[in-house]
């Protein structure tokens, strides 16, 4: 038995006394009190260190967290998704995606049949297609280089390859590249305005290879080229990513172009297959190799470290008390690193698509609260737009904050050292706060005295307590981003073994997509609204004379 139910209900009664218990500390307090708090609630693994020591917990609800996670079967779930077995049980599939950055000799299979010589040539493939792009040896139909890429994509086929793009800026030396995902043709538009059709290469990536947006804006950058360079040249300005290789071909795009990946691949745990084409050509493939080894490394630990000394498990178990336990509905994902800004925009698929669930594995509404809403920006920037409410608003935001100790600039003068102060600080202030005598002192040091210093002070002063996480890492390498990326990746799953949920299916996306479907007819005005309600009815009919306007 996975679950040991008795026991978790045990630890769950538990960790709600701890939490009434813990509801009357204050962060300032137990800092002051205890001077070895960051070594006993910080870890690290090489040049990553979290530290979960701003967390409103101590060591009691820390004993109680891994006995939760004991009882909820993270270790038995963990070896069935590295063995293999079909854990996403609504689709019946193994959820491998550990298998795309594993070695050889790690064995990784489904049904009894090793996947990784599958995984190594299909890299292998990616590769010798990058280098080809690359060196200029693969051209347009017209015999010039290939100098820009457009991706077409959206979720898992979009979000990871933009988000390593951004954040591996340092190492692209090959063409550059364009996103294209929103089935709004002002994206297809505007990102073709700047391009010439002799140069420019597309991927369409979809796992699916049916998704109505790629589909749509595969169909416009077609006849973009047929229409500017013939019909005939399509093939040689096109490749695909998919694991429909049939579908593929009924596109028109040749085999030796296809990149094809499987279906215990989830989209949102995609950027390490084939998926991650356009940062391979960008980056190349050593660099790119780096990426899947640094997310090997996480894999490994994850793997083998007891619960006590596992990062992605203390991770998740601070994600779970801070949700479940303490029942705060959102948590903040600030990375002090500007090429790091589509991260939380990744998260949010990777987290809100894979524990965003009702019901149990076994088919019943969840007892409780699951995932998070994540959200986030990159530090300073957040702290000048939606800070003050994180600080003095009435809700509890837990905050994570990442930084690297060493930027890619070698002369980076005062803005790397701003950038590490700004983001220490602001977990400091969050955790600290600013009394009210404090504020006072502050009010009254300006001139101000009686009745208007207390006016002031009530304002100036922060409650603090604000829990917050710390992720740090020498630089954002390759190596380093992937490893922060499986870190993530796994978190997601403890919360998931914790919650009791299934992180692998997303069914609750289908239902707009199929009315969509529905739709599609009747804003084109070939169908009636018929049988809708009145709201979508009087939309649909505004819409028209809006148009006719
Ligand atoms: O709509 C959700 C979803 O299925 C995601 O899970 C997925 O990443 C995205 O759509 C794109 O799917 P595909 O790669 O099949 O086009």
């Amino acid at each position: 038995m996975t679950v040991d139910e008795k026991r978790f209900a045990e630890a769950s009664a538990e960790l709600a006394s701890h939490a009434g218990r813990l509801s009357g500390m204050h962060l300032r307090d137990v800092f002051a009190a205890d001077p070895d708090r960051f070594s006993r609630f910080s870890l690290t693994l090489d040049d990553l260190l979290l530290d979960w020591s701003k967390s409103r917990i101590d060591d009691a609800a820390m004993e109680a967290l891994f006995d939760a996670a004991r009882a909820a079967g993270v270790e038995a779930l963990r070896d069935a998704m590295f063995a293999g077995q079909p854990i996403n049980s609504t689709e019946g599939r193994a959820v491998l995606h550990v298998a795309l950055r594993g070695a050889p000799e790690d064995g990784f299979a489904v049904d009894g049949e090793d996947v990784m010589p599958g995984v190594h040539a299909v890299l292998d493939a990616m590769a010798n297609f990058a280098d080809a792009v690359r060196s200029g040896r693969l051209t347009g139909a017209t015999g010039k280089a290939l100098t820009d890429i457009v991706n077409i994509g959206i979720g898992g086929s979009d979000l990871g390859p933009v988000m390593v793009t951004h954040a591996l800026a340092p190492y692209h030396d090959g063409p550059r590249l364009h996103y294209v995902s929103n089935v709004d043709g002002a994206h297809m538009a505007d990102t073709l305005a700047g391009l010439d059709p002799r140069t420019t290469l597309f991927i369409i990536a979809s796992k699916t290879f049916t998704t109505v947006e790629t589909m749509t804006n595969a169909a416009s950058a077609r006849a973009w080229i047929a229409g500017a360079l013939g019909e005939e040249a399509v093939g040689q300005h096109f490749a695909a990513v998919s694991t429909a290789l049939d579908k593929v071909a009924a596109f028109g795009i040749p085999a030796d172009r296809v990149f094809g990946f499987w279906d215990w691949v989830g989209g949102r745990y995609s950027v390490w297959s084939a998926i991650g084409l356009p940062v391979m050509i960008a980056i190349g493939a050593d660099d790119f190799r780096a990426f899947l080894a640094g997310a090997r490394s996480m894999d490994r630990h994850f793997r083998t470290a007891p619960l006590e000394s596992s990062l992605p498990v203390i991770l998740g178990l601070i994600g779970y008390w801070n949700r479940r336990v303490c029942g705060w509905p959102t948590r903040a994902v600030i990375p002090y690193d500007q090429r790091l800004d589509r991260l939380p925009a990744y998260l949010q698929q990777l987290d809100m698509e894979s524990n965003g669930k009702g019901v149990t594995r076994d088919g019943d509404p969840v007892d409780g609260v699951t995932g998070p809403i994540v959200w986030g920006e990159p530090g300073t920037n957040g702290q000048h737009a939606f800070f003050q409410l994180i600080h003095q608003g009435t809700d509890i935001i837990p905050v994570e904050f990442i930084l690297a100790a060493t930027p890619h600039e070698a002369a980076s003068g005062e803005h790397h050292p701003l950038l590490m102060a700004n983001c220490l600080a602001q977990a400091e202030a969050l955790m600290r706060g600013r009394t009210f005598e404090e504020a006072l002192e502050q009010a009254r040091d300006k001139g101000l005295s009686g009745d208007e210093a207390e006016f002031l002070a009530r304002h100036r002063s922060f409650p603090g307590n604000r829990p917050s996480i710390t992720i740090l890492h020498r630089q954002l390498t390759p190596f380093a981003l992937g490893r922060l990326i499986a870190l993530y990746e796994h978190r997601a799953f403890v919360e998931a073994a914790l919650f009791g949920i299934n992180a692998y299916d997303q069914w609750g996306v289908e239902l707009g997509k199929e009315l969509a479907t529905a739709l599609l007819p009747v804003v084109k005005g070939e169908a009636k609204p018929e049988g809708r309600d009145s709201s979508t009815a009087g939309l649909v009919t505004a819409l028209a004379r809006l148009r006719e306007a």
